[in-house]
């Protein structure tokens, strides 16, 4: 894959986003890649967490590619955003833990892919806007939806109708990343996260992802029906009867994802 690097390293894999020429914008190849390197990992069940990152120290990825975007009729224009809410939905439902390291400019699509990761950390160097208005266009990939939904609609609007950007520590203070951290010590801080998820039953972690993202998308009553659902189905689990055993034996848990 010509845009991107995937790595493994135990149950942890690592996408990076790498043009860093174009600092990391999402062209239409990239985006296939994109997919194709989440249809991987998908699969893979030795891989419980993703973590997605952009290549170099500049950018995270500073949008959807301008030069594509330039040639398009409205009717393509509807499809390109499409293809991109499609992958992003896709990353946000993905069944495996998916942390944003934002190491840069996390621009128009780039914020957008962020903001359909899990979790976002940023480095102190990272920039956060959707200056799709200052393009003459809107922010076609999610994000006026995700982003209102993360920050609230008076701090959305202010990004989206100025199309300002915004420093890390800013991001931070309005709720839009997890953490703020050194660039240098991005990744680490990045595995620390996941690790601390993989250290919990597998099972219980798929089951919280699908009942947060899925009950945030419905009627209060619902979503409790979900999760009393879910919370049923894992205490018929191994995993559930090993994690309370360990602490009652005062000792730490082996879970086998069953
Ligand atoms: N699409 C395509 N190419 C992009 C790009 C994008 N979204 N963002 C940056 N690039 C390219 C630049 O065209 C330039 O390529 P070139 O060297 O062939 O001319 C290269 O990446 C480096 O960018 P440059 O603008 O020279 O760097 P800078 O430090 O002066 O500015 C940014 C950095 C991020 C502020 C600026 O590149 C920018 O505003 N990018 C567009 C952000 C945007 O509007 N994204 C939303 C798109 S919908």
């Amino acid at each position: 894959m010509p845009n991107l690097r995937l790595s493994r390293d135990g149950a942890v894999a690592t996408v990076t986003i790498d043009r860093a020429e174009k600092l990391n914008a999402l062209d239409a190849a990239t985006l296939n890649e994109l997919e194709a390197a989440f249809d991987t990992l998908q699969a893979e069940a030795a891989v419980r967490a993703v973590i997605l990152t952009g290549a170099g120290e500049r950018a995270f990825v500073a949008g959807a590619d301008i030069g594509e975007l330039a040639q398009q009729t409205p009717h393509a224009g509807k499809l390109t955003a499409q293809r991109g809410q499609r992958l992003f939905r896709r990353l946000e439902l993905f069944p495996k833990p998916v942390v944003a390291a934002v190491n840069g400019f996390a621009l128009g699509g780039g914020c957008e892919l962020a903001l359909a990761c899990h979790l976002r950390l940023a480095s102190e160097n990272a920039q956060f806007g959707l200056p799709e208005v200052s393009l003459g266009i809107i922010p076609g990939y999610g994000g006026t939806q995700r982003l209102a939904r993360l920050v609230g609609r008076g701090r959305a609007l202010e990004l989206v109708l100025t199309g300002n950007r915004i420093h890390a520590a800013e991001a931070y203070r309005i709720g839009l990343v997890n953490r703020v951290v050194p660039l240098a010590a991005l990744l680490a801080e990045a595995r620390g996260v996941v690790d601390a998820m993989l250290r919990n039953g597998p099972l219980a972690v798929e089951a919280a992802l699908e009942v947060v993202q899925h009950g945030l998308e419905m009627p209060l009553e619902e979503g409790m029906v979900l999760e009393a659902l879910a919370f049923g189905v894992l205490c018929a689990s191994a995993d559930m009867r090993e994690g309370l055993q360990a602490f009652l034996e005062k000792r730490k848990p082996v879970f086998v994802g069953r």
